[in-house]
């Protein structure tokens, strides 16, 4: 049997029918029409055994290459087929993910930190400088150098968490003013923003861990007019508006005259409200003039320079600017609360 030329035949029709191919039913249909039960070169393997003998063997290689052949290309246009699918669909579902930041869920700054960086440029504007302090302090800088000796009751109202080593978490930024202080010779004038650690019973308006904001200014001749003067600016400049100021006196053991700056309650004006708990003032500044004391410590002269101090209670401060009623949720970490401060 003359097999040369049905085989040519099927090679030119599988050739012929793979290139226009596009889809995997076409594929299958090529594969029935050629190996199926009753396809064209199923039909001739069926006729092998009709053969002479001595023909057989030679025509039975021949076809089985073919199909061997026919069985590969089919499998290489199905793989193709998928290449191409796979192609198509990257294309179709290709996005530029630099390019949808905007979309994409972003965090804001805490309260806390944007009144923090608010003031920091308030009073790098006015020449003050940021300066830092540990967490950790040891009982000379929190205490001994602001003139709290060991056994003074004040003590008492920062009682704080002692370390095993003697150091101490700092309950309050003062020790930043005399770090300052020996660092830097006067005139000079910085601010220290921080946590600050103190053992206290949490409730609306007190957390162990929160945040103060110092600042300090050594200059020759500088007086309480300074320091009242500074601090209607940071007011008028943080609420955006004047603010009506009083000074009570108020006892630091680190100052003196020590006070308590009040602001006129801005909920109500005065009136009296929930805020101020009717008294129509509200207590945000503990300050005073550097007690002699503590500019030794600092190893500045109280013969040749003098200076003021004060200590912002920054969450308090956020807490009025925002009408927040509970210190609570500043360190909740509760993203309904956290997210509203875009
Ligand atoms: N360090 C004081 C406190 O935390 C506040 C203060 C600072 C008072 C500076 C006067 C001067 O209570």
């Amino acid at each position: 049997m003359d097999l040369e030329g049905p085989i040519g035949d099927i090679r030119r029709q599988l050739a012929a029918a793979l290139a226009k191919a596009s889809s995997d039913q076409e594929n299958e249909d090529l594969r029935v029409q050629l190996l199926g039960r009753k396809g064209v070169l199923t039909g001739l393997l069926r006729g092998l055994k009709d053969l002479p003998a001595n023909e057989r063997g030679a025509a039975g290689q021949a076809l089985n290459a073919l199909k061997e052949e026919v069985e590969a290309k089919l499998a290489a246009a199905r793989a193709g087929l998928r290449d191409r699918e796979r192609m198509e669909r990257l294309q179709r579902e290709w996005v530029d993910i630099t390019l949808d930041a905007g979309r994409r869920p972003t965090g804001n700054l805490h309260p806390s930190s944007r009144i923090q960086y608010e003031i920091e440029d308030v009073f790098t504007s006015m020449g003050f400088e940021v300066l830092d302090g540990p967490h950790v302090e040891t009982e000379f800088f929190n205490f001994e150098a602001l003139n709290i000796p060991a056994d003074h009751p004040a003590r008492d109202m920062q009682d704080t968490f002692y370390l095993e080593d003697g150091n101490l978490l700092r309950t309050h930024t003062s020790p930043i003013q005399v770090r300052g202080m020996q660092r830097l010779s006067p005139p000079f004038k910085i601010i220290g923003p921080g946590r600050v650690f103190r053992c206290e019973r949490i409730d609306a308006s007190h957390e162990a861990t929160f945040h103060q904001l110092e600042g300090m200014m050594v200059d020759r001749d500088i007086k309480v007019a300074h320091l009242i003067y500074f601090m209607k600016e940071l007011l008028r400049r943080v609420f955006r508006r004047d603010v009506e100021v009083r000074l009570r006196p108020g006892y630091f053991p680190f100052v003196e005259p020590g006070f308590e700056l009040d602001v006129r309650c801005l909920i109500c004006g005065g009136k009296g409200c929930s805020v101020c708990k009717g008294a129509g003032w509200v207590e945000v500044l503990p300050c005073g003039m550097v007690h002699p004391n503590v500019l030794r410590h600092g190893r500045v002269d109280p013969a040749q320079f003098s200076g003021f101090a004060f200590g912002l209670g920054l969450d308090r401060l956020v807490q009025m600017k925002y009408g927040i009623d509970d210190i609570r949720h500043i360190h909740g970490a509760d993203l309904r609360f956290l997210g509203q401060f875009r």
